[in-house]
């Protein structure tokens, strides 16, 4: 909504206009739409036109390599832009932010102000304030009590972080120097919120952290992990699915694996991130889990929930991979059989110990990425084709392309098109795949959900 105007009736010359990218992961979009709202209370309405834009904000990731190479092309071509439109501002924000600060300004004159992932609720008045300005702090404060209630909802699904920063150092991680340390956000909180969520329609939620099922957030009698506020949770009216991501294997603690038994809310699908199958590597990696144990971790999560879809992350070519250890990762990928995943070339962080270690020869770690998404690529497409025939249940988050089509997603979060002309946004239902296609599924209408 556009701002109020001095005399309190709102005037079409006060709209300002928001053009927000946000580059990376879920995170930054949850964070993306807390700060649109916060500028939003300043006047500031977005648009998905960035010629038009008053402000330009660009919310940053630094996880690999190629996100903050993008960031600097982008401000590159902002620049002509802003010389057309010379009270254009532009914003950075995010991890990129967080990691440069200063360097930003120096870098891109074009920039005006860089705001780190903790100082979002500082953003309007440092819009306001004018001049070029950077604030990437890590206060105490909670900026989730500073930051205006939620209230521009796009659909039924919605995210809510539950959690930020990260404790456990992996040797190619960015997270713990650019979001800090772990801190998890209280109970009391978070059922508000995720109640005030429902009130507006969100039926389904997926609770975010970096390092998600670390949660430990102060609640009624002391610290809860993330299994007793995922089952808190679940007795929500209305609240018809919970998800959660990221999840890192140590932190799988029995009661949020019995939780995949016992809830039917949360939903079978669990993102749990690896990133190798080779001991020697995951020491190297400091991740503190060998494929052995999460091996066996799948298992009692299985045992929990049989049907439950697992994906995971994947780096190839971290410095000392060599093709024995890269063999054992694909070795592990078949023992499991994952329903998705994300694989990635390792990037050199600076900063991070990792970096520091000869890099494994650029060609080798492609054919080694190549032969990996081949794998995974079988493996989703294995996990789709056994859905064919069966009826699941979908929510529907939008209509689809073609005419009386809805579009959402199952329960195992595999992207359904339902052909349902009186199909309508938010409704759950249970429909029957017909077919499977590259990254969706085709199916017809069932019924109701059950
Ligand atoms: N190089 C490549 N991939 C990385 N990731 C994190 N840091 C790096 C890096 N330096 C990947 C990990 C992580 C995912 C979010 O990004 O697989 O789980
Ligand atoms: Fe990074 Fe995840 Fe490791 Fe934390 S657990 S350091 S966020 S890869």
């Amino acid at each position: 909504m556009p701002g109020p105007s001095p005399d309190g009736a709102t005037r079409m010359t006060d709209v300002k206009k928001l053009f927000v990218k946000t580059y990376g992961c879920q995170m930054n979009v949850y964070d993306s739409e807390r700060m649109a709202e916060a500028l939003g209370a300043k006047g500031y309405v977005t648009t998905d036109v960035v010629e038009e834009a008053d402000m330009v904000l660009l919310n940053t990731c630094h996880i690999r390599e190629k996100a903050s190479e993008k960031l600097y092309s982008d401000l590159g071509r902002l620049r002509a832009l802003k010389a057309e439109r010379p009270g254009m501002k532009v914003g950075v924000a995010g991890c990129v932010a967080q990691a440069e600060g200063e360097e930003i300004l120096r870098r891109s004159p074009v920039v005006d102000l860089v705001v780190g992932p903790q100082a979002y609720h500082r953003l309007p008045a440092m819009v306001e304030g004018g001049g070029r300005v950077v604030d990437t702090d890590f206060p105490v404060e909670d900026k989730f009590t500073l930051l205006p209630e939620r209230k521009a909802l796009r659909g039924p699904t919605a995210f809510l972080t539950v959690q930020e920063g990260c404790d456990k150092f992996c040797a190619f991680c960015v997270v713990p120097y650019t979001r800090g340390a772990e801190v998890s956000r209280p109970v009391a909180r978070l059922l508000d919120e995720a109640r005030g969520l429902v009130m507006q329609g969100v039926r389904e939620i997926t609770l975010l952290g970096q390092n998600v099922n670390a949660y430990h957030g102060e609640g009624p009698g002391g610290s809860w992990g993330l299994a007793r506020l995922v089952r808190e949770l679940a007795k929500v009216e209305g609240l018809a699915r919970i998800r959660y991501t990221t999840s890192h294997p140590n932190d799988m603690d029995d009661d949020l694996i019995a939780a995949h038994g016992d809830l039917r809310e949360l939903m079978p699908y669990l993102h749990l991130p690896v990133q190798s199958g080779s001991d020697r590597i995951l020491k190297a990696m400091n991740r503190k889990h060998t494929a052995e144990s999460y091996l066996r971790l799948v298992d009692r999560i299985r045992a929990a929930r049989p049907d439950i879809l697992l994906s995971s992350d994947f780096i190839v070519g971290f410095p000392g991979e060599t093709d024995a250890d890269f063999r054992a990762t694909l070795d592990l990928i078949r023992a499991v059989g994952f329903g998705a995943a994300f694989s990635f070339k390792y990037s050199a962080r600076p900063g991070t110990p990792a970096a520091e270690k000869p890099p494994v020869a650029a060609e080798e770690a492609d054919a080694r990425l190549q032969e990996l998404q081949g794998l995974i690529t079988a493996q989703q497409h294995a996990a789709q084709e056994a859905m064919v025939g069966r009826e699941v249940q979908v929510l529907y988050e939008k209509t689809g392309r073609k005419p009386g089509q809805m579009v959402g997603k199952s329960d195992h979060l595999h992207a359904v098109h339902v052909e349902h002309p009186e199909g309508r946004v938010g409704q759950l239902q249970r429909v029957r795949v017909t077919a499977s296609a590259a990254n969706s599924l085709a199916a017809e209408p069932v019924g109701p959900a059950s």
